[in-house]
């Protein structure tokens, strides 16, 4: 998807966004207590979320993390950072634990875009790494904003899904995705040292709200197909998965490369 397709795209769903992650109370909690443990993230740790869109995730590391400084969450669309919400005034630490950054991960990578911290200890990049024009150059620019001993984790799916998705959709998803394999070669060319593993959640989701998921093109990747086509699509999912609960396997690739230097 070009770069104007995919603004377009989260400028529509932004608001109904963390509302998607609501079939599965678990999973956010989950995925951010392996995104914490993969990083080693700790309280001192000067943290980015990198396309961290609505600060979903970055929300709760940051409640398992308690970071003294606020987790930054950048991002280059507007709309999905609005879904962010306002430092409260109840005093809450929490409430201050994200600061929104309107800005791309290129706009990171090449520094045009100044951070509040001058160095990076843990950035991740969450099903974002897809957007990057230029994966190479960008990874190479972000592990060059990293502490000596920063680590910078990209979660992403794996090159080939099982969801119940309509078999076009499952195509089109192996001819886009990167690769994790060819991410991992981009952090060692950046001079990280690097682990490629994967971790597994089964999902549990009613059927009527994955086909309203699919509806409202819950990935990106479905808004590369017309109205028409979905509708199709959503047909052949009734047809292949008549059970009333979808039953399937969420698996992601984590890329972790680490600066060699300093101490911690
Ligand atoms: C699938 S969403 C993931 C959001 C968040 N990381 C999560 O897991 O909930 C992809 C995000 O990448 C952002 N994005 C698009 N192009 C990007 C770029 N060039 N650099 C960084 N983020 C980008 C989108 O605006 C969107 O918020």
């Amino acid at each position: 998807m070009d770069q104007r397709a995919g603004a377009e795209h989260y400028a529509e769903i932004a608001a109904a966004y963390d509302g998607h992650w609501v079939y599965g109370a678990e999973y956010v909690p989950w995925m951010s207590a392996r995104i914490a443990e993969a990083l080693d993230l700790s309280a001192t740790d000067r943290i980015a979320d990198i396309g961290g869109g609505t600060g979903l995730f970055a929300r709760e590391v940051a409640r398992i993390v308690r970071p003294e400084r606020p987790i930054l969450c950048v991002d280059p669309s507007e709309a999905m950072l609005r879904q962010i919400p306002a430092p409260d005034r109840s005093g809450s630490p929490l409430s201050e634990s994200l600061t929104p950054v309107l800005a791309s991960a290129e706009d990171i990578a090449d520094a045009r875009t100044v951070l509040p911290y001058p160095e990076l200890d843990a950035v991740w990049l969450k099903e974002s790494v897809h957007h990057v024009t230029d994966p190479g150059a960008t990874l190479r620019g972000l592990a060059q904003r990293l502490a000596p001993q920063g680590r910078l984790l990209v979660v992403m799916l794996p090159a080939t899904i099982q969801y119940p998705l309509f078999r076009a959709a499952l195509d089109r998803f192996e001819e886009l995705q990167p690769d994790p394999a060819d991410i991992e070669a981009h952090l060692e060319r950046a001079g990280l040292r690097t682990r490629l593993f994967h971790v597994e959640h089964e999902l549990r989701i009613d059927r009527a709200k994955y086909l309203a998921m699919v509806r409202g093109r819950y990935m990106s990747l479905l808004s590369t197909f017309d109205d028409r086509e979905i509708e199709e699509g959503i047909e052949e999912i009734r047809a292949t998965h008549p059970e009333p609960v979808l039953v399937f396997p969420d698996r992601f690739a984590f890329v972790l490369g680490v600066r060699e230097g300093g101490t911690r």
